[in-house]
């Protein structure tokens, strides 16, 4: 029996679909920014609930705290402390993510996915302070890799639409890279 199969080529019944999800999606994620923008409450205060000398940061890896885990276990919020020089790996997600910069300034490589041949290849670089605010949806469309490179801490919040428990697997879709 012949397995079943897709390709780019072919148009799909389903094109329109799909095109119509991606508009959807992006504005699904925008709504999440907005919301995250207005109710979070001011950096300060979030975090002082912090554990003591939380926001030192280790020098192994950026550090994790989560901050609050809802009860449906449909996302956890995670507070993120990069000393300078700690970046994360480039990846897309495997789920929706929002991020704030609450302190210092953090670094965002993007990265365009290559379906053909599984790669991703960067495109861009930019700086994000404290107060910027984003949202993606889950997948390869939104391929990334946040960083310190500064000369100061830096805090960021991030929400993701999985369970506490999955936040380790769950999250990141890392990807291969090719330097152009
Ligand atoms: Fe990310």
């Amino acid at each position: 029996m012949e397995a079943a199969s897709t390709t780019r080529s072919t148009p799909s019944p389903l094109s329109s679909l799909a095109s119509g999800m991606e508009a959807t999606l992006s504005q699904n994620a925008r709504m999440v920014a907005a919301h995250v923008e207005a109710s979070l409450p001011d950096a300060d205060t979030l975090l002082a609930s912090l554990p003591a000398g939380a926001l030192q940061g280790s020098p192994d890896n950026y550090t994790r705290h989560l901050v609050y885990a809802d009860p449906y276990e449909r996302f956890s919020v995670m507070v993120l402390v990069w000393r300078p020089g700690q970046h994360s790996p480039v990846h897309g997600h495997r789920t929706w993510c929002a991020y704030r910069v609450l302190r210092g300034t953090l670094s965002e490589r993007h990265y365009r996915w290559n379906p053909d041949n599984r790669t991703a290849i960067q495109t861009g670089a930019v700086t994000r302070e404290a107060g910027d605010t984003f949202s993606v949806p889950a997948g390869l469309q939104h391929i990334h890799a946040l960083g310190n490179g500064s000369n100061a801490v830096a805090v960021s919040l991030h929400i993701y639409g999985v369970d506490q428990d999955r936040i380790a697997t769950g999250v990141n879709l890392l990807v291969d890279t090719i330097v152009s």
